[in-house]
């Protein structure tokens, strides 16, 4: 029997751990368990790791530390930024595009249905670019709002340009949150550069370990916390910090920085080689949002659009799954059990195509591209 090979080209999901980060860990599972809220010597060496860990994590976002809470993961630090802002500034108003994740759409729209704010969900184009000017317009209204966009989407790619949108938000004098979850740990992000108060970080997605993550809180837009009970992260978030899972997060962001460059260019190229592979193997294909313009999209994401088929006819993920190739469906579907892509219907994605999200990282292969190719070429014949 043929050996069936293991690709995984859904590093938008979630990435594999980095072995270097997972030796971090090791200790902190085993000879240094203290808990860092302890006062004696095993406490107290456990609370060194966390804030050093902390500092690392400030230092590559140019924050200081005490701007940094750790938190369960993106999500966790995404509810707490919009929950957080809302009770601490009286939000009147919240903007947000209604291609951002479930972690900050469903919140928002609990939290306005809640707290009867009004919600504003931007127009987005057919390949998901929203209007700046639709967003000042909607700024300039003199109550108290909050602005959340996400930096990357996880979907399609798509990269929004954070700079102007902070601008117009620190012109409006507005709250403005970020799921850049996407974002961390493949690009440089300078916080001293950017007028936004609240980011979100998840260390499964730059090769860290699942389940934890951080919330940055810019110093002078303090904001209560969500989880009460102790007094862990400086009273941001009750409950005894997951040490090694942070300090595992710290040093795959450690790695994720110092050799940045040179992993966008590696996993850039690899997308390209997809991309270029692909429009020529199936003939029709093409790529929603702004995935197909590498200088507009994710450098990870490529959301495919394949010709409708007779071959698959809604079976194709299933088949590259049994092919041994794990990549993400995107279906536009809206009814059925297959709820479908939100972001994908918001776009008029057609729903008689099939689309696919590829999404790469450092760990991936031109061989394993290759053989995706093929089998994509053979289920297209
Ligand atoms: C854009 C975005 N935001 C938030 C999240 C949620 O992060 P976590 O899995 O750490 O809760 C994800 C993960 O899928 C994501 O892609």
């Amino acid at each position: 029997m043929p050996i069936q090979p293991s690709i995984y080209l859904d590093n938008a999901a979630t990435t594999p751990m980095d072995e270097r980060v997972l030796e971090a860990m090791l200790p902190f599972f085993t000879s240094h368990f203290g808990n860092p809220s302890s006062v004696h010597s095993h406490g107290r060496n456990a609370r060194v790791a966390l804030e050093k860990a902390r500092k690392k994590v400030a230092g590559l976002l140019h924050v200081s530390p005490g701007e940094i809470t750790f938190t369960s993961g993106g999500t966790e630090a995404d509810n707490t930024a919009i929950w957080g802002a809302i009770a601490a500034y009286d939000i009147q108003h919240i903007i947000t595009s209604p291609l951002e994740h479930h972690a900050v759409l469903h919140v928002v729209e609990q939290a306005a249905k809640n707290n009867n704010i009004r919600l504003s969900l931007l127009k987005v184009d057919a390949q998901g670019s929203i209007d700046l000017n639709e967003l000042e317009k909607l700024l300039d209204q003199k109550v108290s709002t909050m602005v959340s966009l996400m930096h990357g989407n996880n979907e399609i790619g798509n990269i929004l340009d954070l700079k102007a949108i902070s601008d117009l938000c620190q012109q409006y004098s507005a709250y403005f949150h970020s799921d850049t979850v996407q974002t961390i740990g493949h690009y440089p992000l300078d916080l001293q550069q950017l007028s936004v108060h609240a980011i979100a970080g998840s260390a499964h997605k730059f090769h860290g370990p699942k389940g934890v993550g951080f919330l940055y809180t810019n110093k002078n837009k303090k904001i209560p916390p969500m989880i009460g009970g102790g007094s862990q992260e400086r009273n941001m978030r009750g409950g005894t910090e997951n040490i090694a899972a942070i300090i595992g997060m710290a040093q795959a962001l450690e790695i994720a920085g110092q050799n940045q460059e040179h992993h966008r260019k590696e996993v850039e190229a690899l997308k390209q080689y997809f991309k270029e592979k692909i429009k020529v193997a199936i003939p029709g294909v093409s790529f929603n949002g702004l995935s197909g313009n590498l200088a507009k999209s994710l450098y990870t994401v490529l959301n495919v659009s394949f010709p409708p088929s007779d071959n698959n006819q809604g079976m194709l993920l299933f088949q590259l799954d049994l092919a041994g190739i794990s990549a993400s469906g995107g279906s536009a579907c809206s009814s059925g059990a297959r709820l479908g892509s939100h972001v994908l219907q918001e776009i008029g994605a057609d729903p008689s195509r099939e689309n696919v999200r590829f999404s790469f990282s450092r760990f991936n292969t031109r061989e394993e591209i290759d053989y995706t190719i093929n089998k994509l070429r053979e289920l297209y014949a």
